[in-house]
């Protein structure tokens, strides 16, 4: 019988992650279906039980319920409690078992995919919401020289690197309090690109050899992108290969195997210009 599996979010018609998903199962001959769902704003939790009922095995979460569906969980991941988030569930034995892949996609293709090793670097991750939460456990976990987490509201940041710490070498701050010095990484995992708009970082952070990434993915340059191109960065990287990365963690989580991901991130790659 077909294994049948969802991703459920509100509005749904954009996703990706029905042809991700054909994608690594026709490569690893898996007898799946993967369908997209768009779940009710007020009525998240009863299509997640509807689709688990009917005999679905797992489902992703995407915008605007993976806080709902962490709450709705039984078991939830450490990189899952402490991104107070989830993008991940696997129904087994009447329970709901939640995790957050989004952090560790991250990690997985700046390392594999970009080939920059975070061991040593220094690294900057703008925002405080719920992106960059999920992506500051996988990032200690690599052994940066130093994580720096800068928000607009430096208490945000503060607070989670206060929360952080015995896992590594963090800190928070507010952007005027960064400090000097250029980083290996600058991430954007604000959502200021999503209105077209910049986080107030300083030039200064980029250097020629920086890699620049920018967690939204297919909008080309965005103007964090611009700023880092125009101090002369060249290693540029949208979240495109983040987004098939985290499929492959939760379709490794759900199927035991993991699928090659390079050939799908070609595919939903666009230029960025
Ligand atoms: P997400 O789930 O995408 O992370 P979120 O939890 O609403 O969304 O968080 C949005 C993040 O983008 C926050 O860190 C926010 O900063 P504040 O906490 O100070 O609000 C940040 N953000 C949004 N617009 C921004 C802008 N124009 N400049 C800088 N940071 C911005």
């Amino acid at each position: 019988m077909t294994d049948r599996y969802a991703v459920i979010g509100n509005p749904i018609g954009h996703t990706k992650s029905p042809m991700i998903h054909d994608s690594f199962a026709q490569a690893c001959a898996q007898d799946m279906a993967y369908s997209a769902i768009e779940g009710p704003l007020d009525g998240f939790v009863a299509a997640v039980r509807a689709f688990r009922d009917g005999g679905g095995l797992g489902m992703n979460v995407t915008a605007p319920f993976k806080l709902q569906a962490y709450e709705l969980a039984d078991e939830r991941s450490e990189r899952a409690q402490l991104a107070g988030a989830v993008n991940a569930l696997k129904f087994e034995a009447g329970r709901i078992i939640a995790d957050n892949f989004d952090g560790i996609g991250l990690v997985n293709d700046i390392e594999r995919n970009l080939g920059v090793t975070l061991a040593g670097k220094r690294v900057l991750l703008l925002g405080a919401g719920g992106a960059a939460r999920g992506a500051i456990l996988p990032f200690l976990a690599q052994g940066p020289a130093e994580l720096v987490i800068a928000n607009r509201s430096a208490d945000k940041a503060l607070a989670l690197a206060q929360c952080t710490q015995k896992y590594g070498q963090v800190r928070g701050c507010g952007y005027a309090d960064i400090g000097h010095g250029y980083f290996d990484l600058i991430i954007n995992a604000t959502s200021a690109s999503l209105k077209g708009e910049l986080p107030p970082v300083a030039a200064s952070v980029f250097a020629s050899t920086s890699l620049a990434y920018e967690l939204l993915y297919g909008k080309g340059l965005t103007p964090f992108l611009r700023l880092a191109q125009s101090t002369g960065v060249a290693h540029l990287a949208d979240g495109v290969g983040m987004l098939v990365e985290q499929a492959a963690e939760a379709f490794r989580w759900w199927r035991g195997m993991r699928p090659d991901t390079g050939e799908v991130i070609q595919k939903l790659s666009i230029p960025l210009r």
